[in-house]
């Protein structure tokens, strides 16, 4: 029995914000120049407040549920990759599981920020094959924009994230060709610090700072995420190139071989080194980044999602996944599509 992805589904909130309104909503003291030549993202999609983690989900967590030719009822895990969930706790997958009308299914969140949707499948793919789930449903979503400094201070972490959410079904296959073949994770804490927001510590007590009054306050420097992009970029390049390295080593298969990589979208320019490293040519590592900024542990499953819908993913293409992030955390995946 094999694990494969059934099922693509996405949904992005409605409001645009461009490099330009980035200035002239926010005031942020930059250019579309700077963000698209060092980024290659042109907007991203910021949710409306009052709109929760989840609310971004559930569209396109039904929709990944009807394409699988299933309803709620039929889903008996869900899965939530998110970095960014409602709050401490629960997790975003407890409501986004009340809003599909589905109690007593089974809800986790997996917090592995940009590679969370691929720890998410590995998840997701074990509890299929050993039989324990039939039908899972899998999420990565995130509302990055209430987190983000929006302000020129901020201006080099802001310009990059943006709201957005991308779902998936796994179930299993008979096709001995199909699904997905091969999974690798990996970790390294000891940059557990390079890419960090510290809103709350629980070396500390309270695990917020209180003012005299004995209200709750966090610092500026806490509240917003702290990155070191150099050593980001540098890293990930570096962590990408050698998952997929591994895994065309671990299936035998020649880089070339490979019909699409579809890549967490964290920087354009991450992805194209890897491309030009591999040499392959633009269309087999598509990217979305212009138009969605990094969406965090939703950029794979958004992708796949498009690619599936306007027919550049088809049945029986080979597949690699990969991602890069904060941990630092990485995966990848070998799938027949
Ligand atoms: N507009 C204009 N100027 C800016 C902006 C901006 N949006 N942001 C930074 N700058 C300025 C800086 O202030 C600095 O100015 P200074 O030289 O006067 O001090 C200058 O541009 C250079 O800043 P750097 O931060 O050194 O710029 P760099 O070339 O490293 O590019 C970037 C920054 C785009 C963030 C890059 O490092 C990068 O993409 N790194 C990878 C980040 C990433 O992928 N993060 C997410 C992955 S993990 C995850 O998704 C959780």
């Amino acid at each position: 029995m094999r694990a494969y992805i059934a099922s693509t589904a996405f949904y992005v909130p409605t409001d645009v914000v461009t490099n330009a309104e980035l200035i002239s909503r926010y005031g942020i003291d930059t250019t579309n120049e700077w963000i698209v030549q060092r980024t290659g993202i042109e907007q991203r999609h910021f949710a409306a407040d009052g709109t929760g983690t989840s609310d971004i989900a559930l569209p396109a967590a039904r929709e990944a549920i009807e394409r699988a030719g299933l309803v709620p009822d039929d889903i008996d895990l869900i899965i939530f990759a998110t970095l960014t969930p409602e709050h401490a706790f629960p997790g975003s997958g407890c409501y986004l599981q009340a809003m599909l009308g589905i109690p007593g299914v089974p809800a986790m969140d997996i917090r592995n920020q940009c590679s969370g949707f691929l720890y998410g499948l590995a998840t997701a793919r074990s509890f299929v094959e050993t039989g324990m789930y039939k039908n899972v449903l899998l999420v990565g979503g995130e509302k990055h924009s209430v987190g983000l400094d929006l302000s020129t201070a901020g201006r080099s972490v802001a310009c990059l994230f943006g709201d957005g959410a991308g779902a998936v079904v796994v179930r299993s296959t008979d096709d001995p060709e199909r699904g997905i073949h091969w999974m690798n994770l990996g970790a390294d804490g000891r940059h557990a610090d390079v890419l960090v927001q510290r809103v709350w510590n629980t070396r500390t007590r309270p695990f917020i700072k209180l003012n005299e009054d004995g209200d709750g306050i966090v610092p500026k420097a806490d509240l917003w995420t702290h990155m070191d992009g150099k050593h980001v970029f540098k890293n990930a390049v570096e962590k990408m190139l050698l998952s997929i390295m591994g895994m065309c080593m671990e299936n035998k298969i020649d880089p070339t071989e490979l019909d699409l990589v579809v890549c967490h979208q964290a920087n354009m320019r991450i992805n194209e080194y890897v491309r030009d490293q591999l040499g392959l040519p633009a269309e087999k590592v598509p990217n979305n980044i212009q138009k969605y900024g990094n969406t965090t542990a939703a950029t794979i499953p958004i992708l796949l999602s498009e690619l599936e819908r306007d027919g550049r993913l088809k049945p029986g293409m080979k597949v690699a996944l990969v991602g890069f992030g904060s941990g630092f955390t990485w995966g990848s995946a070998y799938l027949v599509w």
